[in-house]
């Protein structure tokens, strides 16, 4: 059905302000940044909990709801091809509703991938997820993931309230390219944030903080279509430093806001050397000046700190003049590395890093995704070919272990990140042309521009059942710009 929602509803995005109403402009650098705390056992338990985070450098703590009492939560760490079993006990107030906890970037049974109205946690109960980081019964390539709340409808909510954390796959093979490792190896998690005069969270969500599908269908006060916060937090503080050594960093690099895309950039101009995206290693590397993620993608890179010895390095996210979501044009300093010391470090940047899998893209396209109204007028902003999401409905069917290629287009008129759940999809093309040096590895999360059209392939390997389709701004995600495919078992011989 159609749902009259005028341009003003998508045109305008307001930052939602501190209640302060400033944004400091040169921030103060004053707390040291954290890493946090890494699970490495083959079965461990995180208590979905409030916690009291220090965000701000002074002043009180932040009221959240966490994984394990810290936000991010901790960063799980394991080697690939070892099943790791992850347990998640809900201890957070009745309030919080059930939860769905996704790793966003795995290829995890139906069961375990955290879906938006399927094997829930209640509040009290428990509920152990098993990832078994192989497919095709072999060790996955070594990937940078992200386990966040995946319930329908409140899945902003949940995230803006803390309900996240990474996930890092390790694979003893990539030790010959000598990547900096260890102390070298730094994972940076970026979210933005409003507080209060206390430095509580806003609440940009009206109660019970339920999506648009929702509010269509009775209740009273629109909810909100852009959450984006006044300060961009790094690993879940604000404006913190890090103390580096004159040598090679590599930095994992998410971008986990709701709805912002950040445009990277160094202050000393120098670049990124991208050597992964979240699902693995590209085949080479690529030197970015500038590095766009919207939300829910990742970067794996490389930053030269060898010649600035003494010197203080900022990292920005800078106006973009072509970006179209109208969050990404946002000037921001995030962090500052303070170059101090001296290393032996051997790193280096290789330029060959590793081989794509080679799978014969098909010639023809199985499945079209349409993002936004459709050409018939049907639907609403937040559509996907024509219709909100419902969780009763399989949008499309594919069958085990059949290779498909499937096409992406945004037919709306703003920039929607989209977001395939289960497979390692291979960028077959943007627009029609190859496509981009940096989306020649795996990808689970493309930026679709308005009219831009990008064709992916995968196999379909070792599970059947539901998987979701969605827009990662995770506002259009809970108005229903999200679907579902069902893989189908392999016909009996
Ligand atoms: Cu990161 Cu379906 O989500
Ligand atoms: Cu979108």
């Amino acid at each position: 059905f159609f749902c009259g929602f005028h341009p003003s509803m998508r045109g305008t995005l307001t930052i939602e302000g501190d209640a302060t109403g400033e944004i400091p402009t040169s921030p103060p650098f004053d707390q040291p940044l954290r890493i946090p705390k890494v699970l490495t056992g083959n079965n461990v338990t995180i208590p979905m909990r409030m916690g009291k985070v220090r965000v701000m450098a002074s002043g009180p703590r932040t009221r959240m709801w966490t994984y394990a009492g810290s936000f991010p939560g901790p960063t799980i760490k394991r080697p690939t091809g070892r099943a790791t079993k992850v347990t998640f006990v809900h201890q957070l107030p009745r309030k919080a509703g059930s939860m769905s906890v996704h790793n966003h970037g795995g290829h995890q049974s139906s069961r375990d991938d955290g879906q938006p109205t399927r094997y829930l946690i209640g509040k009290g109960g428990r509920r152990t997820y098993t990832y078994p980081l192989t497919d095709f019964g072999a060790p996955v390539p070594a990937y940078f993931a992200f386990y966040h709340d995946h319930k329908m409808d409140v899945t902003a909510r949940n995230n803006w309230r803390g309900l996240q954390g990474m996930f890092l796959v390790t694979d003893p093979r990539e030790r010959r390219l000598r990547l900096p490792t260890g102390k070298f190896d730094v994972p940076l998690h970026f979210s933005d944030r409003s507080f209060t005069r206390k430095n509580q969270l806003t609440n940009p969500f009206p109660s019970p903080g339920r999506g648009m599908h929702h509010w269509m269908n009775g209740p009273k006060a629109p909810p909100n279509d852009a959450t984006v916060g006044s300060r961009i937090l790094v690993n879940g503080q604000y404006a913190p430093y890090l103390r580096v050594k004159p040598g090679l960093y590599r930095l994992r690099l998410l971008n986990a806001s709701l709805f912002s895309a950040y445009d990277f950039a160094l202050s000393n101009g120098s670049p990124f050397v991208q050597v992964g995206t979240g699902n693995g290693l590209l085949p080479k590397s690529v030197v970015r000046q500038d590095l766009l993620l919207g939300p829910a993608q990742r970067a794996d890179v490389i930053v030269d700190f060898r010649r600035q010895r003494g010197e203080n390095v900022l990292l920005r996210t800078i106006p973009r003049s072509d970006d179209t979501t109208g969050t990404g044009s946002r000037s921001a300093t995030l962090m500052q590395f303070r170059v101090r010391g001296s290393t032996d470090q051997t790193a280096r940047i290789p330029a060959r890093l590793t081989k794509i899998e080679n799978i014969k893209a098909p010639r023809k396209v199985a499945k079209t995704w349409t993002f936004g109204l459709s050409e018939t007028g049907r639907g609403s902003f937040w559509s996907i070919n024509g219709k909100m999401f419902d969780p009763g409905r399989v949008d499309h069917k594919v069958r085990m272990n059949s290779v498909e290629r499937w096409r992406l287009r945004n037919v709306s008129d703003m920039t929607h990140y989209v977001h395939l759940h289960e497979e390692r999809w291979q960028t077959l093309s943007r627009n029609g042309d190859k496509p981009p040096p940096w989306e020649k590895g795996y990808e689970d999360t493309w930026r679709l521009d308005p009219g831009e059209t990008v064709d992916v392939f995968a196999r379909f390997t070792d599970y059947p059942g539901l998987f979701m389709v969605h827009c990662h701004m995770l506002n259009h995600e809970d108005h229903g710009m999200m679907a579902q495919f069902k893989v189908l078992p392999t016909r009996s011989p």
